[in-house]
């Protein structure tokens, strides 16, 4: 039998953390699974265990060194670290404009989207290089490739997110790490519910809005995180695969909600 791989997922309560802790375990990881929501942290783990698997919890902000600190003397504990999901990240504290926004929302967008990816990084990848293998996934978004009113900031923040996966993983390749990140969009989640997205719009329009005429489930993202940490992806290093439901594809070909035409074309009736 093989060894037990030995997996941290951030923010790996809720969301797509949580599909992708629950996904992981179910795949046959030991998760050590952090997050700052107490009691959702512990229903993970119980659901995680009541499954068959095994979790670790680390409760706890991410943006906290001590709260790292943990999560490293937690892997050390156990001896090895084979994959990290760095999936927490926020479009929050978000401003109307960039011109209404404040040094002190930058600072935080930055700290929940960029600073902790490389702080946890730095601080876990020693033991990877050691083993002479490991995978680390980040979660960066779709909003890193493209254009988006009053989201600068966290679209700059999640750019570095994907520019920080390609150089890495030029950096690492020789010791057996691969780097890669998924960048999603559309996820029905509690940041980006479903309800919240269609608040007020035409449930109709949907299909005119996401290529494949859904919004995203937990699992969808964390099948691809699932893949990208796995040994099934062991020549891919340095990408951040879209996963997005077409949206990245289509840009700004959004079809018309009358099904004539694209909205990008204002000759078309
Ligand atoms: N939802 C989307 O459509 C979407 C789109 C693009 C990118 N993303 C990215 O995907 C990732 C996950 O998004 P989501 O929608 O699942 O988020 P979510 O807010 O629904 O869930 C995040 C999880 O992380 C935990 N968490 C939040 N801040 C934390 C912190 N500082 N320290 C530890 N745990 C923390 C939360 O308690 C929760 O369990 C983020 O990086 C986000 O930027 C999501």
């Amino acid at each position: 039998m093989s060894q037990q791989r030995i997996t941290v997922v951030t923010g790996g309560a809720l969301g797509i953390g949580g599909a992708t802790s629950r996904r992981l375990a179910a795949d046959g990881d030991l998760v050590v699974l952090n997050d700052v929501d107490e009691a959702a942290t512990e229903k993970a783990c119980a659901e995680i265990v009541e499954a068959g698997g095994r979790a670790v919890p680390v409760i706890g902000d991410v943006v906290d060194d001590a709260v790292i600190e943990r999560i490293v003397s937690t892997v050390r504990e156990l001896g090895r670290v084979d994959v990290l999901v760095n999936n927490v990240g926020d479009f929050r504290p978000a401003s109307k404009t960039f011109l209404h926004s404040t040094p002190e929302q930058w600072q935080r967008l930055y700290e929940l989207n960029l600073l902790h990816v490389l702080k946890l990084t730095h601080a876990l990848l020693p033991m990877m290089v050691e083993q002479g293998s490991g995978a680390i996934v980040n979660n960066s978004t779709v909003e890193a490739f493209r254009g988006i009113p009053a989201g600068a900031p966290y679209s700059a923040y999640n750019a570095g997110v994907s520019a920080f996966t390609k150089s890495l993983a030029v950096e690492v390749g020789a010791h057996g790490v691969r780097v890669n990140a998924i960048a999603p969009d559309l996820a029905d989640t509690p940041q980006t519910s479903a309800e919240a997205m269609l608040r007020g719009r035409d449930p109709d329009l949907v299909r005119h809005w996401i290529p494949l005429g859904r919004f995203g489930r937990v699992d969808d993202y964390a099948a691809v995180i699932a893949f990208l940490a796995s040994d099934e992806a062991r020549f891919v290093t340095g990408h951040t695969v879209p996963v997005d439901g077409g949206t990245l594809a289509a840009s700004g070909w959004y079809a018309r909600a009358d099904g004539k035409g694209w909205s990008n074309m204002p000759d078309t009736p």
